[in-house]
């Protein structure tokens, strides 16, 4: 049997709560559609966001939104997009499907939507093809409370007071659809484009993110860092983010493979990719460490989760895909990750929150769906500014065909402001349930709560006409012992238990 060692004693890192961001983009079916269908929509909304979507969100408890991209972001022009809806410049959105983006979604909208999801902002800016001026009067416009010519158009435009912005990115993607720069000539627009990325209100800081690496790119990290770092040392504020980008394509890039149709093979390859996030960190962590032993610049993973071949008869450009048991999986392995790593990951945005790759919610219409990755989660929303707890998993072995070999269980531990302690597990394998043996350092805890998220079929997932095929449900499985409990996890499936005195 596994056994699980949990000391609640020792407290590690915080799991800053923006591990559990989202990332909403103007991409095929996220904004338009998914998040906003207008003022006017039949579709129940306020000023224009979705009822549902908003209400679901909520629930979920989402920490902070990254907008408006993504590739879209370095070919955003900010002032396109505010003022008179029917005032605006229309284009063609190149990256995502060619089809017209009406700019009706703007910066007072996206502000608008933080506000009603109750949601830190993180606003991506354009270095790719935008200028340093447009970049900074877009900061000025957002959070100069004084007088200004940006803060006076920001009134005229009917917004008197300043927003918060909690972060910014200086650009995305760099190394590719962000201008296809090299690492060194980045970092050189990094300082200057950052420098006017100005803080109007030091009591509320805006936290500048710089691009980082796309997946094992171990020479950008480094070439960013050594050409940039310098001043990160001297210069409080200068960067308080190294982004990273990894997804996870169980065929590989140029096939990708369907996100319904598949086999145990593909099951242990898909779950054995998500797993590689933990080496990713380590290997670029080791490198920030070297610049950064104190770990003052957070790993951002601004962009994670599965992407499979669009659905079949659905635009190619909107990336609009169904999600599985086997995608339950993948977050709830991925965020047990960024938990032990919660020292080193400060933020996270799952990619994307609607209608596009490894989506929590689903919409056609009017209806709305929450997907299996919803309901992970929902119930590890509970981890969000917990302490890390120490904890030591033996003697579950691995499971799977030789080459995508993965650990039968993965499981993080935290505890909350009132003692509260959280354990999520993932049972990855397809075949047999697994027991589980908890001990704790000391007597006395008792579970409070325990949810699961399963289903026999590896297939398994929501659709219009049933959407609650697999949802979070109360799980039992489990016998409470003299310092711990025993338990029974079916074979796909993702638990969390809560213990208190
Ligand atoms: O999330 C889809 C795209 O993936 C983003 O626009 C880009 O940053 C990444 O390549």
């Amino acid at each position: 049997m596994a056994k699980l060692i949990i000391n609640e004693e020792n407290k590690k890192s915080r799991i800053e709560p923006e591990i559990y961001g989202h990332f909403s983009e103007h991409l095929g079916r996220c904004i338009y559609e998914g998040i906003y269908v207008g003022e006017k929509s039949e579709i129940p909304n306020v000023n224009g966001m979705r009822t549902d979507v908003v209400d679901a969100l909520k629930e979920l408890k989402v920490p902070v939104l990254r907008w408006p991209g993504g590739c879209f972001a370095d070919e955003y022009h900010w002032m396109d997009g505010i003022g008179p809806k029917e005032k605006r410049k229309k284009m063609i959105n190149t990256h995502w499907g060619g089809v017209v983006e009406d700019n009706s979604f703007g910066t007072h909208e996206y502000m608008e939507l933080c506000r009603q999801i109750g949601c830190k902002t993180y606003v991506n800016g354009n270095l790719g093809s935008g200028t340093v001026r447009e970049m900074s009067e877009w900061v000025e416009y957002m959070t100069f409370e004084g007088v200004s010519p940006m803060a006076d158009l920001r009134k005229e435009n009917g917004h008197e007071a300043p927003w918060k912005v909690d972060y910014f990115g200086v650009g995305n993607e760099n190394w590719g659809c962000g201008g296809n720069m090299t690492p060194e000539y980045y970092a050189n627009e990094y300082r200057r484009y950052q420098t006017y990325v100005r803080n109007y209100h030091p009591d509320r800081p805006i936290k500048k993110i710089c691009c980082g690496a796309n997946v094992a790119d171990y020479y950008w990290t480094k070439g960013v860092l050594n050409t940039a770092f310098d001043h990160a040392e001297q210069w409080h504020g200068f960067m308080d983010g190294l982004s990273l980008h990894y997804y996870v394509h169980p065929e590989g890039w140029e096939i990708k493979g369907s996100s319904t149709d598949f086999d145990a093979d593909v099951w242990y390859k898909t779950l054995s990719k998500a797993l590689y996030m933990e080496t990713l960190i380590e290997r670029h962590g080791a490198i920030m460490d070297e610049y950064d032993p104190d770990k003052k610049v957070g790993m951002i993973v601004d962009e994670w989760g599965t992407w499979y071949t669009c659905e079949p008869g659905t635009n190619p450009g909107f990336l609009y895909q169904q999600n599985t048991v086997r995608d339950a999986l993948v977050a709830g392995i991925t965020l047990n990750i960024f938990n032990k790593h919660s020292d080193r990951v400060k933020m996270a945005a799952l990619a994307q929150m609607v209608n596009v790759l490894q989506s929590v919610l689903l919409t056609e219409g009017g209806q709305m769906i929450k997907t299996p990755t919803y309901h992970v989660m929902h119930m590890y929303r509970h981890h969000q500014g917990a302490d890390l707890l120490e904890s030591t998993l033996t003697g579950a072995g691995e499971i799977g065909p030789d080459e995508w070999k993965v650990p039968k269980i993965t499981e993080s531990v935290s505890m909350d402001k009132d003692g509260v302690i959280t354990v999520t597990m993932n049972n990855l394998s397809v075949e047999a349930s697994e027991k589980v043996e908890i001990q704790l350092a000391n007597r006395g805890y008792h579970v409070v709560e325990a949810r699961i998220v399963t289903d026999s079929d590896m297939h398994a997932h929501n659709t219009f006409e049933a959407p609650d095929t697999v949802t979070e449900k109360d799980f039992a499985a489990y016998e409470e012992t003299e310092n711990g409990l025993n338990v029974t996890m079916p074979a796909n499936s993702v638990i969390e238990l809560r213990l208190a005195k």
